[in-house]
Formats: structure tokens, C-alpha cells, sequence
């Protein structure tokens, strides 16, 4: 029995899109669990590259298939935009496979996104994923899959519409839905997709006893967790391994590996308290060094050190079982790299990743170590040889000595070939 989950250690964008991309050829199925189309995955293999934000990054396999699995809210027009483009490149989705517990994202939860994070300030992706997980957990106002084919699909849609209007109004702003395009849209969006959906949770069960790999692909990551993660400034669906069962179906017992992907250093896009964010000439340099901008919303990224307290953290609550160190490249050439350690919040040391009050107060501790300068032929030396300049060597095994996790990949660039098993 292989059953494998993907995690992000940190805020999201750790680079889990290439990773999945080079496992995936192990794999029959890769199942996507969480979040929705705020996550945005690239992979890139040759002059090939896609962005994908809600298909499983496994398109370049024709022949695995591609779960979309109850924990997933899927808004419709992505969903076709991205089938449509991916065909168009050419990849078959015979193999897509949609659950039919899935939640649907409409029109008023992107509206009452941008409504509600203009107040809040989280700076979501303005995707509608807040209001439609509230929805999922209210339950009278939300749409499934399977309800896209219910005979009192309009009856549902009028009276969800009516009653979005008055909230939005509550917001002090005026809004119309067309409730009759909504549901044709809905309904052409459910005969499009009718040959995809099942249920899931059989499925998958199905699978594992008759021995077959799956793959579950985490969006986001651990520090954006509804309940782990630096809540409020958080997505609104859970991102670590418990999400992997809950929203697959598949039980916490046949879940046998847990990957963890962590950037070299730290990313993080949105509000939010971000110890060891560089705001200097040194942030900038990586941040345009990494192409740190937003897949899915183009935004610049924050960037700073990597931080051992919030991944250590992460390792704890998710029980990695391995790390993927990625884009170790953006930090050649530096002179003198830094980890945070350590915290020190009201003059006190901690190596506790604190709640959001506490983590607004901390000041990192770091150890410095001396950079590497490698550059690409050196890196397809050590990709060759699998052997590290004393530097790189004494950062990596630093981590994996702290983080009790070993290290079993590290990535070098966006290429499937720029990446080295250990
Ligand atoms: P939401 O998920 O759109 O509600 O956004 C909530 C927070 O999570 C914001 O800070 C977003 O920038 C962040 N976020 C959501 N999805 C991703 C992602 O895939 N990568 C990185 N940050 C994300």
C-alpha cells in the first residue's frame, strides 16, 4: 500500500507543482484535497509549462488519473477554462475524475470576498473560497456537485441569490444576480463535467485494495491552515495531513508517507505577521532572483529568511516523514545566509511557534552560515555525483538535524532535470 500526501511547510508556493509533476510518474492516482482555485500550481517540463489551480499537476501522465476530491471547492468557469486549455495543449483529461461531494463556488462568494476583505484586510485571492467554506459549514446556503442535478436546482439558486442580496446590502452596497444565466451556466458547467463525477471516497478506497499509488496534493500550506496556521490571516479550509483524509475519504491509517516541501527560504503573499520577512535591497533580490510574483494572482511575494521555529512547527503537526528542500538556487552567490532559530518574544527565547498576538512580537534569532556559489554546471556536478560543497552540505544537514526529518529531494529550478534525490 503506497498512499503519499504532499504538504506545504510553509505559506503556500513552496514549489509543490514540479514536485508532484516528477512523483506523479510513480503514482496511478493524484488526488487534489483542499482549497480551490486560489491555489496555483506550475510545473514546467521543456518549453511545456502550465499554471494549473484546480486539475492535479500531474497533466504530462495521460494515463493517471486526476481526482478532484470532496474537500475542494470548485468554481465552475475555472474548472472549464482550465479543461479547455489543457486540452487545447494537447493532454488528454480522459482520466479526470470530479467528487460529487465537491462544493460549488458562485457568483456571490467572490463578491462578498472582495466585500468582506476590503474590511478584514486578510487580502485573500479574492477567489470566493472564505465565503463559500462558510457556506459548506452553514449548510442551508451551500451547492454540492451532485446538487447541480437536482430537479430544485433553480428553486435553491433563487432563494440562495435573494438572500446573498440582503447580506450584501447589510455590507452597504448594491447588487443584482441574474439568477436564470446563473443557472443555465450551472447547468451546462454539470453536463460538461456529468462523465466526471463519482464518488470519490469509493473510488479511492477501491484503489488502495487493489493496490494501487495515490498521490494526494496539498494546496497551500501549513501556516495558511484554518485551524494551525496564523489564524485570521489564514485560507478557510484546512492545508495538513488531517485535511489529506478529510477531504479524500481516505482514512489517517493508509496514509503511509507524508512529504513535506519547504522553500531554502520564506515566502508570503497577503497580511499577516511574517518574522523573518526581508523589507530590504536583499528581499528584492530574491524576490525577482525567485519569480516570487503570484501564479494565481500576480502579486509580488513577500520574502525573507527561512525560519526553523514556524518549520519545525509545520513538521510537528503534519508528522513529515521527508522534506523537499526547493529553489536552493535563488540563494547562490549570497555571502553569508541566515536561519532563524529561535524567537524572542517580550524578551524571552522560544522555539514555540506562537498565536498570531505573540507572533506580531517576535524578533528572530538567527545563525548566520557561509553561502555556496554554485552555479548551474555545478549543480548538474552535484546532481552527477550527489556530492555538496561543505556549505550547502552544512545548511541542509542543519535543517534535517533540526527538523529530526530527512532530506530526500532538493530542487535547483523550475525544470524537472534541476532536482537531485538524496
Ligand atoms: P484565500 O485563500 O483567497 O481566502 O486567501 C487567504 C490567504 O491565503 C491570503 O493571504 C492569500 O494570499 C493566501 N493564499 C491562498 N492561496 C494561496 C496559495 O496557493 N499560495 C499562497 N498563498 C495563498
Amino acid at each position: 500500500m503506497t498512499v503519499s500526501t504532499i504538504i506545504g511547510m510553509q505559506w503556500g508556493d513552496e514549489g509543490k507543482g514540479k514536485i508532484i509533476d516528477i512523483l506523479a510518474k510513480d503514482y496511478d492516482y493524484i488526488v487534489r484535497f483542499n482549497g480551490g482555485d486560489n491555489a496555483g500550481h506550475t510545473i514546467k517540463v521543456g518549453n511545456r509549462k502550465f499554471g494549473l489551480h484546480l486539475v492535479p499537476s500531474c497533466i504530462f501522465y495521460p494515463e493517471k488519473f486526476k481526482v478532484i476530491g470532496n474537500g475542494v471547492v470548485i468554481n465552475p468557469e475555472t474548472l472549464l477554462k482550465e479543461i479547455n486549455e489543457v486540452e487545447n495543449a494537447g493532454y488528454s483529461l480522459k482520466n479526470l475524475i470530479i467528487s460529487e461531494a465537491a462544493h460549488v463556488i458562485l457568483q456571490w462568494h467572490k463578491e462578498l470576498d472582495g466585500i468582506e476583505d476590503e474590511k478584514g484586510g486578510i487580502g485573500t485571492t479574492k477567489r470566493g473560497i472564505g465565503p463559500s467554506f462558510a457556506d459548506k459549514a452553514s449548510r442551508n446556503t451551500a451547492i454540492r456537485i451532485c446538487d447541480l442535478y437536482n430537479d430544485n436546482l433553480k428553486e435553491r439558486i433563487a432563494s440562495i441569490a435573494e438572500l446573498k442580496i440582503k447580506i450584501i446590502s447589510a455590507y452597504g452596497k448594491e447588487t443584482k444576480f441574474n439568477d436564470d444565466e446563473i443557472l443555465n451556466k450551472l447547468k451546462s458547467f454539470a453536463e460538461k463535467i456529468k462523465p466526471f463525477v463519482r464518488n470519490t471516497s469509493y473510488l479511492l478506497n477501491e484503489a488502495i485494495d487493489k493496490k494501487k499509488k495515490i498521490l494526494l496534493e496539498g494546496a497551500q500550506g501549513t501556516l495558511l491552515d484554518i485551524d494551525h496556521g496564523t489564524y485570521p490571516f489564514v485560507t478557510s479550509s484546512n492545508t495538513t495531513t488531517g485535511a489529506a483524509c478529510t477531504g479524500s475519504g481516505i482514512p489517517p491509517k493508509k496514509i503511509n508517507k507524508v512529504i513535506g516541501i519547504t522553500k531554502a527560504y520564506t515566502t508570503r503573499v497577503g497580511s499577516g505577521p511574517f518574522p523573518t520577512e526581508l523589507t530590504d535591497d536583499l528581499g528584492e533580490k530574491i524576490r525577482q532572483k525567485g519569480g516570487e510574483f503570484g501564479t494565481t494572482t500576480g502579486r509580488p511575494r513577500r520574502c525573507g529568511w527561512l525560519d526553523l521555529v514556524a518549520l519545525k512547527y509545520s513538521a510537528m503537526i503534519n508528522g513529515t516523514d521527508e522534506l523537499v528542500i526547493t529553489k536552493l538556487d535563488v540563494l547562490s552567490e549570497l555571502d553569508e545566509l541566515k536561519i532563524c532559530v529561535a524567537y524572542e518574544i517580550d524578551g524571552k527565547k522560544t522555539e514555540e511557534f506562537p498565536v498570531i498576538e505573540k507572533l506580531k512580537l517576535a524578533k528572530p534569532v538567527y545563525t548566520s552560515f557561509k553561502g555556496w556559489n554554485i552555479n548551474e554546471e555545478g549543480w548538474n556536478k552535484i546532481k552527477k555525483n550527489k556530492k555538496m560543497p561543505k556549505e550547502l552540505k552544512e545548511y541542509l544537514d542543519f535543517i534535517s538535524k533540526e527538523t529530526k526529518t530527512k532530506i530526500s529531494m532538493i530542487s535547483y529550478g523550475p525544470e524537472r532535470e534541476e532536482t537531485v534525490l538524496l
